[in-house]
Parts: C-alpha cells; sequence; structure tokens
C-alpha cells in the first residue's frame, strides 16, 4: 500500500513539473517573440514604385470613396472627392500611426484614436497630430485605372 501512495506522489510531481515545464516555455515565448518581431519585422506588403489599383480596390473606391492599399511598403489612403477628383495620402497618423479614414459625409480624414481631422490634403484640423499627412502623386488614367505613386509630396 505505501508503494502505491509513492507511485502516486511520483505520477503527480511529474504531471505537476510537465505543467511548470510548459508554462515556462509559453512564458519565455511570450517575452521572446515581441523582441524578434521588433528586430527582424516582417517583411512590408505591397510592391515598390507605383502602383496600379486592382479591380477589386477600385470597387471598394467607387463604393466607400476611399480604400487604403500597400504602396512600396507604405499604407496609403486613396480617396474620391466630391468633385470627383482623387487623392492620395499616408494612412498612418502622424501621432501615434493609428490608421486614418475617410469620412465623405464630412470631407474630412479622421483618425479614431484620438479624434483628430485632417482636410483632404492631409493639414491637420483639429487633434494631436503634429504634422499633416504626407501625400502621394494618385493619378486616373485613360482606362479608368488608378495610379499611385510611392515618392511623396510635402503637404502645404
Ligand atoms: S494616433 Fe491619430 S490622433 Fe492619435
Amino acid at each position: 500500500m505505501p508503494e502505491n501512495t509513492s507511485n502516486q506522489k511520483s505520477t503527480r510531481r511529474s504531471f505537476l513539473d510537465l505543467v511548470l515545464g510548459a508554462s515556462s516555455v509559453a512564458c519565455l515565448g511570450s517575452i521572446l517573440y515581441p523582441v524578434i518581431r521588433y528586430l527582424k519585422p516582417l517583411p512590408r506588403a505591397g510592391g515598390v514604385g507605383p502602383t496600379r489599383l486592382t479591380p477589386e480596390e477600385l470597387a471598394k473606391l467607387e463604393k466607400e470613396h476611399f480604400v487604403i492599399v500597400p504602396v512600396s511598403g507604405k499604407r496609403v489612403l486613396i480617396l474620391q472627392n466630391a468633385a470627383q477628383e482623387i487623392l492620395a495620402v499616408d494612412a498612418k497618423c502622424t501621432h501615434e500611426g493609428c490608421t486614418v479614414q475617410y469620412l465623405p459625409g464630412e470631407s474630412v480624414i479622421w483618425c479614431a484614436c484620438h479624434n483628430a481631422r485632417f482636410d483632404l490634403d492631409g493639414r491637420v484640423l483639429s487633434g494631436p497630430p503634429p504634422r499633416p499627412l504626407p501625400k502621394y502623386a494618385a493619378e486616373r488614367q485613360e482606362d479608368g485605372g488608378i495610379l499611385i505613386v510611392a515618392e511623396r509630396r510635402q503637404s502645404e
């Protein structure tokens, strides 16, 4: 009988050792993964150079009046204003980097994180962003496609 109790203790101890070991590995992984991702970031999406909107992106632009697309590793907000002009600005807020969106009803670009507003040229209208959103060159082509040029232009 005492041998049986000793066996049970040994089995319970092995199980607890296993749980403790697995927890330690998981804890270490949750600490190391962000450090590794910081030191070696994932490759950025999108090609380099001028980018043409895909048919799906064009459809979304027509429907929602804006679309966010990858251009040379940056996320660019393409919008169509009330005069049907195509404008493009960096989609990353200059405050803390949240993704901005276009509010067609108010004709402003809005950052939901701290309720900042930008005009359609990327200039700050209200809120904490310290700088305007960088602008991109965007042009509608003869075949109806839209081309975004990666080189940024300074917002005035
Ligand atoms: S991150 Fe956009 S206003 Fe703060």
